[in-house]
């Protein structure tokens, strides 16, 4: 099969284009390396570096290479630079989005997964564990801007009939995550322990995420293109998440104890809250799971002990 990766170079698409390449698929990147990096991907990887928003260069590159599966992961993740610069959020987001759902269609695609996030577009005080029948109520232009481009993903299913779906991913977690991700903080408290440094925690260390394993994410991408080559679930929207909520201090006890730090060494420094972070996330991904016929979730205890490992072998800094 022929798949071509928006965001390929970074954390999550890395993990995919590993898990197409492992499966004997043909793969294509495209990816500006904004915070990507080449090294991210096996040696003999097809990497072209393209701005996802030059539209004409991305249509005329994505017919070429006639994919059966887009795997679109390109985007500006941080919910902070959205605040400060929400323009440029909505550019690569938006803007860059349309291009992509443009290319494929005009290309014949047979599957379009799009990539967007449940930790940031489920407002505050969302019923928890949050179902996909929960209306959306970003926070943040990051979160609108993911919402408009999931607009957008239906739209082109509705008026073009483009086979698209989109999956709504938790704080996902794992090696190669740089730390200004939405979940940073697992790569950060990894980092710290490797460092034997103590980790920070903003506010009472008491707000809660639901940690996702890289590889449940890639894992679920890949069924959703079958499916979708299949002729189902065009238009869908499923969260990918474990419906496991963990505190950051939890979080930071048990990196500990996977490293093998005694617990006062490793004990929180707590500093201010953030202004503007969700106090409680967690998704509910029974709907997702069931349709796309996946495994259970990753332990949060695995996923971490194989995040560490990574660490570990480390030399440099992230
Ligand atoms: N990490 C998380 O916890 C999380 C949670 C929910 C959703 N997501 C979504 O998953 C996707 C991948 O996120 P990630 O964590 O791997 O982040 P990442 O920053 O590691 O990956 C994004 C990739 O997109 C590339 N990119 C950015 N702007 C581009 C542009 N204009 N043109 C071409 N390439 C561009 C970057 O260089 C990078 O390689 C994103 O769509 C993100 O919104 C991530």
């Amino acid at each position: 099969m022929r798949a071509l990766v928006t965001g390929g170079a970074g954390f999550i698409g890395s993990t995919l284009v590993d898990a197409l390449l492992a499966r004997g698929d043909d793969v294509l990147v495209v990816d500006d390396l904004s915070s990507g990096k080449r090294g991210n991907l096996a040696p003999g990887v097809e990497l072209t570096e393209l701005d996802i928003r030059d539209t004409g260069e991305l249509a005329k590159l994505t017919a070429e290479f006639r994919p059966d599966a887009v795997y679109h992961l390109a985007a500006q993740i941080d919910v902070r630079t959205s605040m400060a610069d929400p323009v440029h959020d909505a550019s690569v987001n938006v803007l860059g989005t349309l291009s992509v759902l443009q290319a494929a269609r005009d290309a014949g695609a047979g599957a379009v997964v799009v990539c967007s996030t449940g930790g940031a577009i489920y407002g505050d005080g969302a019923p928890l564990p949050t179902t996909e029948d929960e209306q959306p109520e970003p926070e943040s232009p990051y979160g609108m801007s993911k919402l408009a481009a999931e607009r957008y993903t239906r739209f082109f299913v509705r008026a073009h009939g483009l086979p698209a779906l989109v999956l709504r991913f938790a704080n996902v977690y794992g090696p190669r995550q740089h730390p200004a991700g939405g979940a940073g903080v697992v790569s950060l408290f990894c980092d710290r322990a490797r460092t034997g440094q103590r980790p920070t925690v903003f506010g009472d260390g008491g707000q809660t995420r639901d940690f996702l394993f890289v590889g449940d994410v890639a894992r679920a991408a890949l069924a959703s293109a079958d499916r979708l080559l299949a002729g189902e679930l065009a238009g869908e929207v499923f969260n990918v998440g474990t419906g496991t909520e963990s505190t950051i201090t939890e979080l930071a006890a048990t990196i500990g104890r996977i490293a093998g730090l005694d617990a006062d060494g490793f004990a929180p420094e707590f500093t201010p809250a953030r202004p503007g972070e969700l106090r409680r996330s967690c998704l509910d991904p029974s709907r997702g799971l069931a349709a796309l016929g996946l495994p259970s979730p990753t332990t949060l205890t695995d996923g971490l002990a194989a995040t560490w490992a990574w660490h570990r072998a480390r030399p440099g800094q992230l």
